[in-house]
């Protein structure tokens, strides 16, 4: 009898789940736009990391198309999952996903891809945005460039005093694309640099479309070009990748290449002397305030900035800041995203 009880007794230690408030375990859907993104894929091995022992969190890969993520978003809701973090596909998709999701009384985290204001007001206290002020990463390739420009007059290749550019862009509509770009101009025209656009490629953020782009460009526009901006670091080796095969980066043969995220190939890239500089987008930080607001969110709080340990501003954003990195600094930065694996 006292053996029944106790097998009794242990089998319902083990019942009892690993990650619990109460008796509700914590379940935590994620989907993302495309897993095969390296920037995104470091911060979803961040959001796992930052997981562990608190809550499991169910990762789907959206392959880039809004119905496939519409589908595993609609699996979560069906699981009544504690909580949703959404990388969108496209964000102008948020306002049905938020829509549901009061509903259906699931609080929502997106990050990366932000959606408009109007849509995170459908449901105050339960739905946030973490991401970088994408304005200030276009402000501060702008400032890469100039410190090159300004110190070097010989960059100035056919000598008429405008900055030959070509720009290599993710798709149109996303705040990343258009204010990294349209930021990045204005600070060089601020700093009095008058710029011509030789051409710019949509590379949708992928390294393989802005090698085979720059290639192209190379063969029909090769020595009017003076600097490559790139949306990312993945465009920005792209580039590199077809101007290596062109001679560039041997010999003297330079040309400044600036991109946003310092991932590990970036940073790689930087110490050989091949991308000029970059702007860290932090994947560590936001993997964290995504997840640490998003555990909040499923244990039934209202997220404050000291239980999640970032600042929360208007209410529904956290902000991680961008910061430049180039040679003087690159180090400081390769332990982090290496061990992210990014
Ligand atoms: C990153 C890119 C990434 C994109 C996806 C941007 O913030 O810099 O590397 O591909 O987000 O939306
Ligand atoms: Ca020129």
């Amino acid at each position: 009898m006292r053996k029944k009880i106790l097998l009794i007794f242990i089998s319902l230690i083990m019942m009892v789940p690993i990650f619990s408030t109460g008796s509700k375990e914590l379940v935590i859907g994620c989907s993302v736009y495309k897993y095969e993104d390296p920037f995104i894929s470091g911060t979803r091995a961040v959001i796992s990391e930052t997981a562990k022992n608190k809550a499991s969190v169910i990762f789907a890969d959206g392959l880039n198309s809004q119905t496939v993520q519409n589908n595993s978003i609609d699996n979560f809701f069906n699981q009544k999952v504690s909580a949703l973090i959404i990388n969108p596909v496209d964000r102008a998709s948020a306002g049905s996903i938020i829509r549901k999701a009061k509903e259906l009384n699931i609080p929502t985290v997106f990050f990366n891809r932000e959606p408009f204001v109007e849509d995170l007001k459908i449901w105050n206290d339960k739905t946030y945005y973490v991401g970088s002020i994408a304005k200030d990463s276009g402000l501060m390739q702008a400032k890469i460039i100039a410190d090159y420009w300004l110190s070097h007059p010989e960059a100035d290749i056919n000598g008429d005093g405008l900055l030959q550019y070509v720009i290599f862009r993710g798709e149109a509509g996303n705040q990343d694309t258009e204010l990294r770009s349209e930021y990045c101009l204005q600070g060089l025209t601020k700093r009095g640099i008058k710029c011509d656009k030789v051409a710019s490629s949509t590379s949708y953020w992928n390294r393989a479309k802005a090698q085979n782009a720059m290639t192209s460009i190379l063969i029909s526009k090769g020595s009017s070009i003076e600097v490559v901006i790139a949306n990312n670091d993945e465009m920005a080796l792209g580039a590199i990748d077809a101007l290596k095969v062109n001679g560039y980066f041997t010999n003297d043969k330079f040309m400044p290449v600036v991109g946003v995220d310092a991932t590990a190939s970036a940073l790689q890239a930087i110490e050989n002397g091949t991308l000029l500089g970059t702007v860290l987008n932090d994947s560590h930080n936001q993997g964290r305030a995504i997840f640490n607001l998003a555990y909040e969110l499923a244990k039934g709080n209202i997220p404050t900035s000291k239980s999640i340990g970032y600042t929360i501003s208007e209410g529904r954003y956290v902000w991680i800041p961008y910061k430049i990195v180039d040679k003087s600094n690159f180090r400081e930065y390769i332990d982090k995203t290496e061990t992210i694996g990014l």
